[in-house]
């Protein structure tokens, strides 16, 4: 497998090695676009969301690591959360901004808040772009309060993973190329084990994309084409359960008392 790829939507190609954050700056004006390179994004977002329970006390916080431009800030209104967002991408972060994110640049393997600030701790698409990520774990559960929600998705450390999630996916118009670097890939039974070291019971569920609603989408997307800024109409693909966790997988825990 290449260990670079070419990125570069808006600002022309450039080359840089596979998970370099610098992506998300070239790739800054796809987030958004519902048809765009990132509309996967959108849609685990909406199914991360529904794993979020409604706020049970005025102030309650979420804070949402590796939050991008705050995909899933949309999902969260009206649940009573003070959405805190903290990722290194700052084109990102200014985009969470105008979402009505409160933004704080940083690195989710070290927080600049304080132990038990937050009701739920959101990790979208995170853990498998850090190389660290059992650091970027203890940091999630650390955050937490007792009693407090952490929910995630991620990629899994198996060859089907690197078969689906790159050398597939990296063919279609869902996943830029060069985004993820399989090496990170994050073991289902490791994360289990390492949330646990740190008070939270996590509990694993398969996720995939819908297989009607994703060809749907591509038709739509398809048909759109040539006539730049067109929204498909039409619902997006939804994520749903599947049985095994061999690819992409949620995980929802709460933090001991
Ligand atoms: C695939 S995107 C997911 C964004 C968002 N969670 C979503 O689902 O729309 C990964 C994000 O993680 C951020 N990121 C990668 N490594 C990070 C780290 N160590 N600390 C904070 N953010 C990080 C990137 O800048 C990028 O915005």
């Amino acid at each position: 497998m290449r260990d670079v790829a070419a990125a570069g939507a808006s600002t022309g190609p450039r080359v840089l090695p596979r998970n370099d954050p610098r992506q998300y700056d070239d790739l800054a004006g796809e987030w958004w676009r519902p048809d765009g390179a990132f509309a996967m994004l959108h849609w685990l977002a909406e199914a991360r969301a529904a794993l979020v329970p409604p706020a049970t006390r005025a102030g309650a916080v979420l804070v949402d690591l590796g939050c991008g431009a705050g995909l899933l800030a949309p999902h969260l209104a009206g649940r009573g959360y003070r959405h805190v967002g903290v990722d290194l991408t700052r084109s990102a972060l200014v985009q969470a901004a105008e979402h009505g994110v409160s933004v704080i640049q940083g690195d989710a393997t070290a927080v600049p808040l304080p132990d038990g600030c937050a009701d739920v701790v959101s990790a979208g698409e995170l853990l498998e772009h850090v190389p660290d990520w059992p650091r970027a774990v203890a940091e999630a559960c650390r955050l937490l309060r007792p009693g407090g929600v952490l929910v995630l998705d991620t990629l899994n450390d198996t060859a089907l993973a690197r078969l689906v999630a790159v050398r597939i996916a990296e063919r279609l118009p869902t996943v830029p190329r060069g985004i993820h670097d399989p090496r990170l890939f994050v073991d289902a039974r490791a994360l289990v084990a390492e949330c646990a070291r740190h008070g939270v019971d996590l509990r694993l569920r398969g996720i995939r994309p819908q297989v009607g609603g994703v060809l749907a989408w591509l038709l739509r997307r398809a048909r759109a084409a040539g006539t730049p800024g067109t929204v498909p109409a039409g619902r997006a693909p939804r994520i749903v359960p599947t049985r095994s966790t061999a690819v992409l997988y949620q995980g929802r825990g709460v933090r001991k008392g």
